[in-house]
């Protein structure tokens, strides 16, 4: 018996009123879909994973890749509808657990429990249903006698339907054959003229299946997002539970209301992380590292013992006993050494540095491979792009650039060279040797003195 899974994804999301298809809204920097498809991979509970797509379909597909299969729904015509195009996908027998791209705080232990079940009971439909307080938007539940009769969308409801508060998570599993046999006999008879998918509890139910209710406990975890109220407020609860799960496994935050950290972060114990961070993708935070305020991490490995201040690192990677910051930019793949420091206003682009190198202020590193204690001058930037093209610069162990100075790429410093202050160098400088580039300094005397009124200009 295979188990699939479909995702819906080919809405357009009309009410959250912008461009951006629905489902690749993210949360913490993550599309909502990203985090469906990932819990049910994490459930292991499904053989195959089917989206549906439709509504610029290339960017859901851009962010889902080969992780899924794909069904195209070019118009969309409900979420009955939706499903159907997923037909000729389903070529074996089993059930299918159905779930909509808006739902991205639905986790694997819900998909896990629901599965099991719906096996346990020998269900041919279950529904996963859940009470909200204030169940408006969402499709009611009806039961008679306890027992699931129909599902009603808030459109069709009467008002004192409207009052039930056991509402339809949009989660289904179903048996492969009597979900599609259903599917065949719904129409768009309703409020919004669409084929509605939650027609096939009616359907079902009159042919006698065994049709039922699991009903989740957690509310929140069935979170439908349609506007972008509802998105900020699931943020907001995924940004909690994040930071909760993280404190408890040893690392401090201050204000932690304040600080962002995606589902994919790991950060290992005795990390302190301060107000208004922001730490996202694949990233690592190593042991004893302290994670100054305003700082933005993304997919970046800061290793242990790392200090940062005020900083932004992106595609990056840190070594250990490095300081960063205040007010430092890393990118592109910048491999910072072990025992740096890095300081005030110092940007690195796609750059490699060694052990104890220093570019303590003002410094732009681009394209650059450079080796141990080496000591890169306030002011000092690599000439890495001549309008066209970008070219290396390659710095040996032992050098020192003294301020202001201009390396213009491609150029090699050696072993043990000192760069003199304010040099602009274009040609390789060897080893052990002093590189000055710089006109001599001229004194006037008594300048001034001599001048008409002989008044310094004020
Ligand atoms: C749906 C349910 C409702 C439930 C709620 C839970 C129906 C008719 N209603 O309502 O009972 O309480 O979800 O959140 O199913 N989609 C397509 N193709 C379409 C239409 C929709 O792929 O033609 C996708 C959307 O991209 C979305 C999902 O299906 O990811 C759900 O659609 P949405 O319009 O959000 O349904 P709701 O009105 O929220
Ligand atoms: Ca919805």
């Amino acid at each position: 018996m295979k188990k699939y899974a479909i995702i819906l994804a080919a809405g357009k999301g009309t009410r959250m009123k912008t461009d951006l298809p629905k489902c690749a809204y993210p949360l913490l920097k993550k599309p909502m879909i990203a985090y469906i498809v990932e819990n049910l991979y994490k459930s292991t509970a499904i053989d195959e994973l089917i989206t549906v797509v439709g509504h610029k379909k290339e960017m859901i597909q851009g962010i889902l890749n080969s992780r899924v299969t794909y069904a195209v729904q070019e118009e969309q015509l409900g979420t009955g509808h939706a499903v159907l195009m997923a037909k000729d996908l389903i070529t074996e027998d089993g059930c299918t657990i159905i779930l909509p791209g808006d739902m991205p705080l639905i986790d694997e232990v819900v998909i896990k429990e629901a599965m099991a079940f719906h096996e346990k009971n020998k269900n041919n439909l279950t529904v996963v249903s859940t009470i909200l307080d204030e169940p408006d938007g969402y499709g009611r539940i009806i039961k008679s006698n306890n027992q699931l009769e129909a599902i009603i969308e808030e459109k069709d409801a009467t008002d004192k339907q409207k009052l039930i508060q056991e509402i339809n998570t949009g989660i289904y599993i179903v048996d492969n054959k009597m979900l599609f046999d259903a599917l065949d006999n719904i129409s768009s008879n309703n409020a919004q003229n669409e084929y509605y998918l939650t027609d096939i509890v009616k359907i079902l139910k009159s042919d006698n299946k065994k049709v039922s209710t699991y009903m989740l406990k957690k509310s929140y975890k069935a979170m439908g997002i349609n506007d972008l109220y509802a998105l900020s407020q699931a943020e907001g609860i995924l940004r909690h539970e994040i930071n909760k799960k993280i404190m408890k496994s040893g690392v401090a935050m201050i204000n932690p209301d304040t600080i962002t950290i995606g589902d994919n972060v790991r950060i290992e114990e005795n990390v302190t992380i301060a107000p208004n961070c922001v730490i996202t993708g694949n990233s690592v935070i190593k042991k004893n590292a302290v994670i100054g305020s305003s700082t933005e991490i993304h997919n970046s490995i800061i290793g242990e013992n790392v200090n940062i201040k005020h900083s932004l690192i992106f595609n990056s990677e840190v070594k250990e006993n490095t300081t960063i910051g205040p007010f430092a930019h890393l990118r592109d793949g910048a491999i910072v050494g072990p025992n740096n420091r890095i300081g005030n206003f110092v940007e690195i682009k796609k750059t490699t540095t060694g052990n104890e190198f220093k570019a303590s202020h003002l410094a732009y590193l681009g394209d650059a491979e450079i080796g141990d204690n080496v000591n890169f001058g306030c002011g000092s930037i690599t000439v890495n792009y001549d309008g066209t093209h970008k070219y290396k610069t390659k710095i040996g162990n032992d050098v020192f650039v003294g301020c202001n100075a201009n390396l213009i790429a491609p150029i090699i410093i050696d072993d043990n060279a000192t760069i003199a202050a304010g040099s602009t160098l274009n040609k390789n400088v060897p080893k052990d040797s002093l590189a000055i580039a710089r006109s001599y300094q001229v004194n006037k005397e008594n300048y001034f003195k001599n001048k008409k009124n002989g008044q310094k200009k004020k």
